[in-house]
């Protein structure tokens, strides 16, 4: 499978379309439809309820976009937040030095005529033994030394563009975090460990930003700093060095949990010279994407840098008193950082199959439960049948209350269960003669419909009355065996 064959899975079927496309398009912004916007709101409450409200240790926070544009000279962003650049001399195209080397370039061999070469990734012309120097684009322009770009978008609050009023939109969540780190600690009452979830946009002015959502210039972060108290230890280790290994290992358990399957995931150590200018130890969890294996969430060591950086621009104490020893500590802080989207995308590529059934191509997303956009889908077999159509609706307006549920009577029945299989609906009901019966024979409806399992394809048959009882076990937590078991599984 592709990225293409996702990119057009999402464009179909309203999971996410390109931005500003009838003005051909705003280049690496995507805008999420009606299913895309339904995926990533439970991806991000699942988060939500996994890291807040389970957690006896956590609290949330939503700290604004916009922030004293201080923040970002303490926290080493105006300095540090850059990747060194090249730009061609001729077609004016920007380049990230480090990544040249990584792609196949055009060149224009001297020692040919009209000879344009693609050479592989790393190596010089077989021809003349050139190295790229030359633009990987155009080909034929000299490139510039490298020279450092900052990745902050820049912006000004007020009506004046100066210098007085330039502030950014933040490139990480986590700034809001820690200059709040005393408002939360003294309002909050709490003791070290503790963590500060939040969830957000930030915004980055990659150079070369693409693979559809895997890199954009505006994305949306789920992050949590977790804070320790570094005169501790734990089995006679440094307490951060221990909870940094626990949130790996409670990350790694959290995308498996949702239904990644374990050898699509990795953890991979950064090399000391990857390190951010604020980390100790940083390992990032990897998922093998189309693209390959690249960066799902990184786990950083943020050590007390911050909240030190925090307490000496701002001249207020950010410490914390440590009762036991009768002494003010500044926290080291471990950073479970992950994207919203990329996490989006994770979740899609993984649930995402290609099954044969009775000779056809069938394509589901096996989407967890959790995270699935629609709980269950609501379809009348016969849609010209009066009453199958209302008591399909009133089912759909019942379940609704509870769950995310829609109707639809716009194909027959077989092409309407494949396209939920398509978006991932774990549940399809379906509402037949027999349910409604037939006045003009005489005949009473039994007041059952039949629910189908996206996974299993099997079926069973429930009264409506008790609908609402089987989704809730269902839906949280029981299994189709368990559940489906007391009804008689048919095929
Ligand atoms: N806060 C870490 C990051 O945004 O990469």
């Amino acid at each position: 499978m592709t990225m293409d064959t996702i990119v057009s899975l999402c464009k179909r079927r309203g999971f996410i379309f390109q931005s500003s496309e009838i003005y051909g398009g705003a280049g690496s912004c995507w805008d999420y439809g009606p299913l895309g916007v339904e995926l990533k709101n439970n991806i991000k409450r699942v988060w939500w309820r996994d890291t807040v409200h389970l957690r006896p240790d956590m609290v949330g926070l939503d700290a604004s976009i916009l922030m004293h544009p201080t923040v970002w000279k303490a926290s080493g962003h105006v300095d540090h937040f850059s990747d060194p650049m090249v730009d061609c001399r001729a077609c004016r195209r920007r380049f990230r030095a480090d990544k040249l080397d990584e792609t196949p370039w055009v060149h224009f061999c001297p020692t040919k005529t009209d000879a344009r070469f693609d050479v592989p990734a790393g190596e010089p012309c077989r021809h003349c033994g050139a190295r790229r120097t030359l633009c990987p684009e155009c080909g034929k322009g000299e490139l510039t030394p490298p020279r450092q770009f900052n990745l902050m978008f820049k912006t000004y609050t007020g009506p004046v563009e100066e210098d007085a009023a330039l502030t950014y939109l933040r490139p990480e969540t986590a700034q809001g975090i820690f200059v709040n780190f005393d408002n939360v600690l003294q309002s909050m009452r709490l003791k070290l460990p503790f963590g500060i979830a939040q969830i957000g946009k930030s915004f980055r002015n990659e150079i070369t930003p693409g693979n559809f959502i895997f890199r954009t210039r505006e994305f949306e972060q789920m992050e949590i700093e977790f804070f320790v108290n570094p005169n501790e230890t734990i089995d006679g280790r440094p307490a951060d060095e221990v909870w940094h290994e626990r949130w790996i290992e409670e990350r790694l358990a959290w995308y498996h949990r949702y239904g990644i399957r374990p050898e699509n995931l990795r953890v991979r150590e950064h090399e000391k010279e990857e390190l951010a200018h604020y980390a100790k130890r940083t390992a990032d969890i990897e998922y093998r994407f189309p693209i390959g294996w690249s960066e799902l969430e990184g786990i950083a060591n943020r050590t007390d840098y911050d909240l030190k950086q925090h307490a000496r621009f701002s001249g207020k104490s950010l410490t914390y008193f440590d009762e036991e020893r009768k002494t003010h500590v500044v926290p080291y802080v471990i950073e479970p950082s992950a994207g919203a989207d990329r996490s989006l995308l994770a979740f899609l590529v993984d649930a995402y199959r290609e099954e044969e059934v009775r000779g056809e191509k069938r394509v589901v997303l096996r989407l967890h439960q959790d995270i699935a956009p629609t709980k269950i889908a609501v379809l009348p077999l016969l849609k010209k049948r009066g009453e199958i159509v209302a008591t399909a609706h009133e089912i759909r307006s019942l379940l609704a209350r509870w769950w995310v549920t829609v109707y639809d009577d716009t194909a027959a029945i077989g092409r309407l269960y494949r396209r939920q299989d398509e978006v991932g609906t774990p549940y399809c009901v379906t509402v037949d003669v027999q349910t409604v019966g037939d006045v003009d024979k005489g005949e009473a409806g039994d007041q059952r419909v039949t629910i189908r399992d996206r996974d299993s394809m099997q079926q069973i048959r429930v009264p409506i009355a008790e609908l609402p009882t089987v989704f809730r076990q269902l839906l949280d937590g029981g299994t189709w065996q368990q559940v489906g078991g007391r009804y008689g599984i048919g095929g």
